[in-house]
């Protein structure tokens, strides 16, 4: 598979994201927010903070978990989709004593300076870590969080695909990403296309960046923050199977099913600043 056009930096466009959530087919995101588990242990985490900070809301799954659950005093939301945003402040239009700020901004090139230096004593980014500039944004992080605080964030594990699902056309093995070729809503305006060895030439939506641990680690060292924990995340197969990506699945994605109980691609991460 060879890449045409589309070779600017962004992984994806904030249209994506408009038309995801402007659409009418609401599939959620594979995500760990779909499995209550998760999302109550996280919740539980990120309310110990005072003033926090999550990046890439989505559809509020876990803001609504949070607030309420209640804790946090001021609630930072930050998204690059207005229309994410909108579903999110309509999902946490909850009464409760959270403060809640929401900013429309690209996190890979808006340092957020309407949020001080060293307040933060959670950042969250959940599901999104594969759509954007890892270095910009750690070093954004960094800024903003509290010498005492965390951050966590969930990764796709580059080892992970590469032993599962290399085979698969839309993965480039060489760069670590794999190529979203469906459609997400009507409207969206593909990034570039792929040229398949026959020549057929299909477009393609959005890259999702994977990364070995050894990466991360320098990764994150150099952008000022050490790794506490880095374990993995498995979604219960049952939760996979009602997300976008377990919609329509392969007999590879169903043998890993079976084998770990659950689709485990990602690596939960929490860091603190050094
Ligand atoms: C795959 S969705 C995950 C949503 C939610 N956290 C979840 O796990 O279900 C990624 C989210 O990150 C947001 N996002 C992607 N790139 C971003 C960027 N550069 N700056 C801010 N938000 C971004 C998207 O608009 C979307 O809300």
């Amino acid at each position: 598979m060879t890449r045409i056009g589309g070779l600017q930096a962004k992984r994806v466009s904030p249209g994506y994201y408009d038309a995801v959530a402007a659409s009418a087919q609401i599939r959620p995101f594979p995500s760990p927010v779909n499995d209550p588990r998760w999302l109550n242990t996280a919740a539980k985490w990120f309310s110990q903070g005072r003033w926090v900070l999550e990046v890439g809301p989505g559809r509020g799954e876990f803001a609504e978990a949070v607030i309420r659950r209640g804790g946090p005093e001021r609630y930072y939301l930050v998204d690059i989709s207005q229309g994410m945003l909108d579903l999110v402040r309509l999902r946490t239009s909850l009464e409760s004593e959270v403060e809640r700020v929401f900013l429309h901004a690209d996190i890979d090139s808006d340092p957020l300076e309407e949020i001080l230096d060293g307040c933060l004593d959670r950042i969250i980014m959940i599901n999104a870590f594969q759509d954007v500039d890892p270095k910009a944004v750690l070093k954004t992080f960094r800024r903003v969080v509290a010498p005492q605080g965390l951050l966590r964030v969930n990764v796709i594990s580059r080892k992970f695909r590469e032993e599962f699902l290399s085979q698969d056309e839309n993965f480039d093995r060489d760069q670590g990403q794999f190529y979203l070729t469906r459609c997400p809503a009507e409207g969206v305006e593909p990034l570039g296309f792929l040229r398949r060895e026959g020549g057929e030439e299909v477009p393609y939506y959005r890259i999702l960046k994977s990364y070995y641990s050894s990466d991360l680690r320098e990764i994150f060292h150099e952008s000022g923050f050490e790794i506490v924990s880095a374990e993995p995340i498995v979604i219960p197969r049952e939760i996979w199977a009602k997300t976008a990506a377990g919609r329509k699945m392969s007999e590879v994605q169903e043998d890993i099913l079976r084998r770990f109980g659950g689709y485990p691609g990602s690596v939960d991460i929490i860091a603190r600043p050094i």
